[in-house]
């Protein structure tokens, strides 16, 4: 898949792990973005890739050969039986020194049409209460809030009010 001149996104593979693990713990120790507070090793997300179930990917964007973002997309819930299969859930991440230049955008479009594929219906996800970067970037998307949680999360110690989005891949 071609996103714009000189970057690319495709699927994940283990052999992405170190690449996937330096953009997301470059957001984790950011500190102010992630509903995530402790660091994964390459190890651990070699694993996690390996054990992707069925209905889950992770899409990669390359830059120069080096993988500068990527955005998982997961079933919402896995304890039901059918009733929740066409809702998905959605994580994104780009590395700090290429926002704001459509990066995110492409991984989204790319993803969406995957999660079509797959028979998702809807994107449903939640992001942090105080980051305002995710609130415009999703609303951008074409997103919607469907409410909030008050200390919903508990990160670094500090109690995170966490907001509740949506958005149909149907129209
Ligand atoms: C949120 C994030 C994924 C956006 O990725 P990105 O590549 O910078 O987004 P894009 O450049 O594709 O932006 C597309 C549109 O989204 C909106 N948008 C993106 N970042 C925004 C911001 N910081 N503030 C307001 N609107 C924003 C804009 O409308 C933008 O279009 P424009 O640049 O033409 O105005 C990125 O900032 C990021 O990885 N942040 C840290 C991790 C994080 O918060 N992830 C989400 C967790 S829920």
């Amino acid at each position: 898949m071609n996103a714009s001149p000189g970057i690319s996104i495709r699927r994940a593979t283990p052999d992405d792990a170190a690449g996937v693990a330096a953009v997301l713990n470059g957001v984790i120790a950011g500190g102010r973005h992630s509903l995530l507070d402790t660091p994964f090793t390459v190890a651990e997300e070699r694993a996690y890739i390996e054990a992707l179930p069925e209905r889950s990917f992770i899409h990669v964007t390359e830059a120069a050969g080096r993988i500068i973002a990527f955005q998982t997309v997961d079933p919402w819930s896995t304890f039901t039986t059918r009733e929740l299969d066409h809702v998905a859930t959605m994580g994104t991440y780009v590395d700090a020194g290429h926002r704001r230049r459509g990066v995110g955008a492409a991984l989204a479009a790319a993803s969406f049409a995957a999660a079509l594929d797959l028979g998702y219906e809807k994107i449903f996800t939640d992001l942090r209460a105080d980051n305002l970067d995710s609130l415009g970037y999703h609303l951008a998307l074409g997103f919607t809030i469907v409410g909030a949680a008050r200390r919903h999360a508990r990160v670094a110690g500090r109690d995170i009010d966490v907001i509740f989005i949506e958005r149909f891949l149907k129209g």
